[in-house]
């Protein structure tokens, strides 16, 4: 980096303020370009117009019951709601998360990214994928789980996402991965899939069918495009029945994850359950995973939890990264409205600890169903 320009930009005195700014920019993307805040900064807002981001976020958060949004506006506009959050959210995620955009049922004793990688690799131990099989990923993110799926079991794994910003950064990863000859990515709504029927040997959905306006609609579609006697198992986000709709508090909680990860309405597991056996299924078996999970799958959030390994999910890190995000507006190497989804997050954050303490909310009600012959 050239340390002399900083110094020249603080020497032009007319140009003071905006010359003071950028060399500012140039010392900050110098610092964080080691640690990937740089990434975070120019993906934030994906396919969005920068200098859009800041009326996306307004018009997403409008969508909210948090900021008097209404329930069936959210349902009717769920593909504007859902994609503006993920432009929104993906780099966020993808800085503290990784490639793989969910929680994980886990043992002591195990870290953060095992218990991810295994998680995954429950589901297709559950669908007994077998190498060479085509096989569906329902809501794929930038197909963390796609990649570790179909190097677990040899087969072919197609990506569905409504999410432009996700595939084309998911098609970069595979290409890395080199598995960009055998999995794909199909841009398209899971509510009005753009495959025959009977096309795939098995379908999973990782919580990401929790986004779908109604539940039945989009367990049908996923019925329709799998196999006769072949499964479907996913991971979904419900309450949980110790939820008390009359009750304040937990409504709030709701809220608030509803808010931070762009879901129209969290259903409960009974619902889900419902849905399954509406739209032809037969269910094998259905547990929460969360009652059987040592550690708590909501640990990396809390705030009285730290870790070096996922530093940045916990409070101090993503206190830490709010704080960047401010300085990276302000300088505009992040567009204006940075701040704001950082803000939802950290609510998304909140929500989910809570829910997860007082076991209202789960991230992986499980289920494995199949579609009979
Ligand atoms: C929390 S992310 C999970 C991603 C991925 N399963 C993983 O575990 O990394 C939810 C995903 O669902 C996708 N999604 C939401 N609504 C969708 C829809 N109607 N059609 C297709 N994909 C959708 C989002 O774009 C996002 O990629
Ligand atoms: C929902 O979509 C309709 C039709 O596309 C649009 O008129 C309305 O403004 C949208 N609502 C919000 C809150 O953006
Ligand atoms: C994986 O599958 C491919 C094609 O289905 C096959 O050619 C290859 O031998 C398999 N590899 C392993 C390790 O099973």
């Amino acid at each position: 980096m050239d340390t002399t320009k900083p110094v020249r930009c603080l020497l032009s005195y007319s140009l003071l303020d905006s010359a003071l700014c950028l060399a500012f920019a140039d010392l900050v993307r110098c610092i964080m370009s080691k640690s990937g805040a740089m990434d975070l900064a120019s993906g934030l807002g994906g396919k969005i117009d920068k200098s859009d981001v800041l009326t996306a976020v307004e018009k997403y958060e409008n969508y909210h019951g948090f900021h008097g949004g209404d329930e069936e506006e959210r349902k009717a506009n769920y593909t504007d709601m859902v994609n503006k959050y993920y432009d929104l959210a993906t780099s966020f995620y993808e800085y503290g998360w990784g490639e793989s955009f969910h929680f994980a049922h886990r043992w002591n004793g195990e870290s953060l990214r095992e218990s991810i990688k295994r998680h995954e690799h429950f589901l297709a131990l559950q669908l007994g994928i077998k190498p060479g099989q085509k096989v569906l990923d329902v809501g794929c993110g930038i197909g963390g789980p796609l990649r570790e799926i179909a190097r677990f079991s040899n087969s072919s794994v197609t990506g569905l996402n409504n999410n432009e910003y996700q595939i084309t950064r998911g098609k970069e990863l595979n290409r890395l991965a080199g598995i960009d000859k055998t999995c794909d990515f199909v841009k398209a709504d899971f509510m009005k899939m753009p495959f025959p029927e009977n096309s795939f040997d098995a379908i999973y959905a990782i919580e990401a069918t929790c986004h779908a306006p109604d539940a039945y609609g989009c367990y049908k579609e996923i019925y329709r495009v799998l196999k006769p006697g072949q499964c479907f198992a996913a991971f979904e986000w419900c309450m949980t029945d110790a939820f008390d709709p009359e009750n304040a508090q937990h409504q709030k909680i709701k809220l608030e994850i509803e808010v931070g990860d762009g879901l129209p309405d969290i259903r409960r597991t009974t619902k889900c359950l419902e849905a399954l056996n509406q739209a032809g299924f037969e269910v094998i078996w259905e547990k929460d995973l969360a009652k059987d999970s040592p550690v708590p799958w909501y640990l990396p959030l809390d705030k009285n939890h730290f870790s070096l390994s996922s530093f940045r999910l916990t409070a101090v890190g993503r206190f830490i990264t709010k704080n960047l995000v401010k300085v990276l507006e302000y300088v505009r190497l992040a567009p204006q409205g940075s701040q704001r989804v950082s803000g939802f997050l950290e609510k998304a954050a909140e929500g989910l600890v809570d829910g997860g303490k007082r076991e209202i909310f789960t991230p992986m009600y499980f289920f494995l169903a199949r579609k009979p012959e």
